[in-house]
């Protein structure tokens, strides 16, 4: 009822006739214990004989070497009080407070990946070089994102390979291969958006503006709550049937 339908725990105490204290503490231990359960059975970067065996038809046709399709998402969080946070958090992109995710979604339309959290103003790099990210990737594996991903340095040195739309600003004409694979690259990025959409629209929380405590590790390395409801929602949805057609 917290994460699917966004009550407040001041509402869910009158429901459940008991203290805000209570509902918060159940809260925070139900949450950590669907984290420890789910996220491992559910949300895990598969092996690539599986990835290939179930490609869907339009992979096969334009990236058949493609496992893993990326995409960073940002949740609104309160302006925090501390400086130096404040300024760590404040995305220009969304023009207000908020925590970064990096998602990786394969091309059967599961999330595989997803970082921990990062200030809004982190670049897209940063993240994708600094969250574990990389170290999932094999030889031989195509990625695709969108333009502003500049990682194709850091991708090549695991030897695999970025995909990116040919960059179109300031040329007369395509030519017919490149106006090519950005139709494909297009077709295929949207599940991206819409594995995004999908996980925001069931769990309504993800849609709100996220109190500061919940962004607040209680380790340096740790995990926020955010952290961990933005993980066990993405498991969640993976359970769920999958959005993309394999036929
Ligand atoms: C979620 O609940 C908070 C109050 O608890 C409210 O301010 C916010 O607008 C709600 N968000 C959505 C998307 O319903």
């Amino acid at each position: 009822m917290r994460m699917k339908m966004n009550l407040s725990l001041a509402l869910l105490s009158v429901l459940f006739q008991i203290s805000i204290a209570t509902a918060s503490r159940t809260f925070r231990t139900t949450l950590d214990m669907l984290h420890a359960k789910l996220v491992p059975s559910f949300l895990f970067w598969p092996q690539r004989e599986e990835l290939r065996l179930s490609m869907p038809m339009i992979f096969r046709q334009t990236y058949p070497r493609c496992v893993c399709i990326i995409d960073c998402f940002e949740i609104f969080i309160e302006k925090p009080k501390d400086l130096e946070a404040r300024a760590q958090t404040y995305s220009t992109y969304k023009h207000h407070h908020t925590m970064k995710y990096l998602i990786g979604i394969s091309p059967q339309g599961t999330v595989i990946f997803i970082s921990k959290g990062w200030g809004g103003r982190t670049s897209d790099k940063r993240v994708t070089e600094n969250s574990g990210f990389l170290e999932c990737i094999s030889a031989g594996d195509v990625i695709l994102a969108d333009r502003g991903f500049n990682v194709a340095e850091s991708i090549s040195l695991c030897n695999a390979e970025l995909n990116i739309p040919a960059f179109t600003k300031g040329r007369k004409q395509l030519s017919p291969v490149e106006l090519e694979s950005i139709r494909g690259l297009a077709s295929v990025r949207i599940h991206v958006e819409r594995v995004i959409g999908e996980t925001r629209n069931r769990y309504t929380i993800l849609q709100s503006t996220i109190g500061i405590q919940m962004c607040e590790a209680e380790h340096p390395k740790g995990l926020t709550v955010l952290d961990k409801i933005v993980h066990v929602c993405c498991a969640l949805t993976n359970v769920a049937p999958s959005i993309i057609p394999s036929g």
